[in-house]
């Protein structure tokens, strides 16, 4: 099952908003066969795992048991059931870590299988894959995208100069870092002033790129920023205008108390199982504020001192774990109502 997790979290950032999933087929201690789900929309991980069966091993195929980190799926949807797919194969006994709280499967699954006299086991490294696919849990569970916040602070507790300069405090090491992380999210989103002060890119290195969101009531964002060049879609959060020009959609939503759970609502309708907010510190409060939080990520540069804006003020939160990055310290937090705990393997995937 391990080794489940390991080529499921593969497909980090690409499998979204489909969850994270791997197998493995297991003949008297070998592995004959492994896959994951790479990409969403195409084969799932089981189809993936018998494909790559040797010819001559497939006879062992109805021998072997089939270890897959979330439950088989039940239901045609844009491929046929991995269910009806084992049971073809006649695999005597399935290890499954997760149960799949999406409505359509849900148990079903396992059910097909065991009323096919199938032997299943579940709840194998159960914690752990739960943590791998806390995104997609989420949103169906919670009915919103998983919430990650993340900033750099000084050790003194400061965020920006008291002019809401750009302050350079996170150093080369949690740039880099950073920039692997939003490779893995669905969207990713900054406050006005963020936007208009640092012009940032919002963008990864790694490959997948993120929906870019703003939020800019009166649309002051100057149109030579880089959000609103051509490239990745962005959404620019508004109170005035609605429409697309170019990658850029013109979000019109009221800009009152339900702002924010409205917008994740809309997140979650166009399959976005995640978002990292990145600042500024009013963003992140009212995020934490509202209890919309799963995660907090924050870099402490040890020698930077600064004056001016205070960082956010986190509450609710649980700390897990801290590591030193140069002179920068990250500092994990979840929140403690989140539901799924980053086991050894979790602050593994990380990245760090
Ligand atoms: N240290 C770090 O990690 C880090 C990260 C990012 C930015 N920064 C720095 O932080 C400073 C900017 O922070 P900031 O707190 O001033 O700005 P911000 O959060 O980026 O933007 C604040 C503005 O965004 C809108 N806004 C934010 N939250 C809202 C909500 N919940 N509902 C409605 N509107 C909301 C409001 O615009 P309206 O007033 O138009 O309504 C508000 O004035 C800059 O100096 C930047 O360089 C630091």
């Amino acid at each position: 099952m391990m080794r489940c997790l390991q080529l499921a979290q593969r497909a980090e950032g690409y499998a979204a908003p489909n969850p994270l999933v791997g197998a493995v087929l297991v003949h008297q201690g070998r592995i004959i066969g492994e896959g994951f789900h790479q990409v969403y929309g195409a084969a799932h991980a089981e189809v993936n795992c018998f494909a790559s069966v040797s010819e001559a091993d497939r006879v062992l195929i109805p021998e072997s048991t089939l270890y897959v980190s979330l439950e088989p799926c039940a239901h045609f949807g844009k491929t046929p059931p991995c269910a009806d797919r084992v049971i073809r194969e006649r695999v005597q006994r399935v290890v499954v870590a997760n149960r799949d709280p999406f409505a359509a499967v849900d148990g079903k699954g396992i059910d097909k299988l065991l009323a096919a006299g199938i032997q299943v086991d579940t709840g194998v490294l159960e914690q752990d894959a739960a943590w791998l696919n806390r995104r997609f849990f989420c949103v169906h569970t919670r009915n919103r995208p998983y919430i990650i916040l993340k900033w750099a602070q000084t050790q003194n507790g400061f965020f920006a100069p008291a002019d809401r300069s750009r302050l350079q405090i996170s150093n080369s090491w949690s740039k880099r870092l950073n920039d692997r992380w939003r490779a893995k999210e669905s969207a990713i989103m900054v406050g006005t002033i963020t936007a208009i002060n640092d012009n940032p890119r919002l963008t990864s290195s790694y490959g997948h790129v993120p929906l870019r969101i703003a939020l800019d009531r009166t649309l002051r964002i100057p149109a030579t920023h880089q959000l609103l060049q051509e490239g990745p879609a962005t959404w620019i959060v508004n109170e005035l205008e609605a429409g697309n020009s170019g990658s850029v959609r013109y979000h019109k939503l009221p800009f009152d108390d339900r702002l924010l759970t409205q917008l994740l609502d809309e997140l979650s309708a166009v399959g976005k199982n995640s978002l990292i907010v990145e600042g500024g510190v009013q963003l992140l409060q009212s995020f934490i504020d509202q209890g919309l939080w799963d995660e907090a990520r924050v870099f402490i540069a040890g020698d930077v001192d600064s004056n001016g804006i205070q960082a956010p003020r986190l509450s609710e939160a649980l700390h897990c774990a801290d590591w030193p990055l140069g002179d920068n310290r990250l500092h994990y937090y979840i929140h403690n109502n989140n539901s799924y705990a980053p086991g050894t393997l979790g602050l593994h995937s990380l990245d760090l």
